[in-house]
């Protein structure tokens, strides 16, 4: 019997995880798994749709691997995979190549805003990654996928191209996933400047906290932070026009896992002389385990390549009666 709820996620391989990535996406995997079948995914085919370094994108992406597992993906439960390793995702892109049309993806904001003034030297693959993604969750026929607000474009091609295809074969190949509503994903910016998402690229490293970080380097990150000589407001519209405060606050929400308001309601009239040492407390708390998970497993290659190696076979038992019927609806003679 098919489960009620199957989800399907990705995650692009990056060196160097840090707390934004952990409070954002990879908080919510961890419950996700507790609510449905769950496939996720390191998305390696993705990542060489942009200039990248061949050298370093294996070891991305076990480090990946390793940083999920460790923050609480339970591979037992998840199927978690790299998306390469699982060729019936590029297959499948082909074959849906031939449902997508350009007039769609040159609608996708995300194409424009990665390949910028650059549009006629952007790679093939870039423009067409939202296929890739399609194929991604329509291969396992996922009912849900979870989407933050950048991908949200991404589904609704999926869906659209599910839909065309279904109507084109006149078959019922793919179901249509729908968006995955959990509470929104906290959007972590960066230390030194409250406009910029967290990253790994940014040439500070005091910018970010990474995962592989110890107590020490976290609380000095964290006294060095810029914040203003204000205190913390009573109420959450007076952060507003004062970012870096605003995303401290965001962070301890997302740590303690409550309400910005009610670190408000703890902290209001007080200086970040108090706050500050209260946060590096709760990140350490949160962090501390999951690093030394971390930076334990990140070097045992063979259990992280047993790993991807076992989930990329149960995607694989899942996913191939889907292509073999995709194959079969477009008349393809292809003895799958
Ligand atoms: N494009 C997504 C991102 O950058 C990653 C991704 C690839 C994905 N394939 C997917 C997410 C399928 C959800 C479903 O965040």
């Amino acid at each position: 019997m098919r489960p009620a709820m199957r989800v399907v996620s990705g995650i692009q391989p990056t060196g160097n995880l840090h707390l934004g990535n952990y409070l954002g996406a990879i908080v919510s995997w961890v419950k996700m798994q507790e609510e449905g079948e769950c496939l996720f995914f390191l998305a390696d085919l993705h990542a060489i749709s942009m200039p990248y370094e061949p050298a370093e994108l294996a070891s991305a992406t076990r480090e990946m691997t390793a940083a999920l597992i460790a923050s609480g993906i339970d591979p037992d439960k998840a199927v978690l995979f790299n998306q390469s390793r699982v060729p019936a995702h590029a297959e499948l892109q082909w074959l849906l190549c031939g449902t997508a049309r350009i007039g769609w993806l040159n609608r996708m904001t995300q194409f424009k805003d990665k390949s910028g003034k650059n549009r006629e030297g952007a790679s093939i693959a870039l423009f067409a990654y939202p296929v890739l993604q399609a194929a991604d969750v329509l291969l396992y026929r996922a009912t849900h996928v979870p989407v933050g607000e950048d991908q949200k474009q991404h589904l609704e091609l999926a869906r659209d191209i599910a839909e065309k295809f279904n109507f084109d074969t006149g078959t019922e190949t793919f179901t249509l996933p729908e968006p995955y509503i959990g509470e929104t994903a906290a959007r972590i910016m960066s230390l030194r400047n409250g406009s910029a998402k967290m990253s790994k690229s940014d040439p500070s490293d005091m910018s970010r906290i990474n995962l592989a970080d110890d107590a020490d380097t976290i609380a000095k990150k964290i006294r060095k932070a810029r914040t203003d000589p204000e205190p913390l407001p009573e109420s959450l519209d007076e952060l507003n026009d004062r970012p870096e405060a605003k995303n401290l606050v965001a962070i301890f929400a997302a740590l303690e896992q409550v309400a910005p308001q009610a670190i408000l309601d703890r902290f209001a009239g007080k200086g970040f002389g108090d706050f500050k040492p209260a946060l590096a407390d709760a990140t350490v708390a949160t962090l501390a385990p999951i690093s030394e998970r971390f930076n334990a497993l990140r070097e045992d290659t063979d259990a992280l390549d047993a790993i991807l190696e076992k989930g990329a076979e149960r995607a694989k038992a899942l996913g191939t009666p889907v292509l073999a019927d995709a194959y079969r609806a477009l008349g393809l003679l292809s003895g799958r």
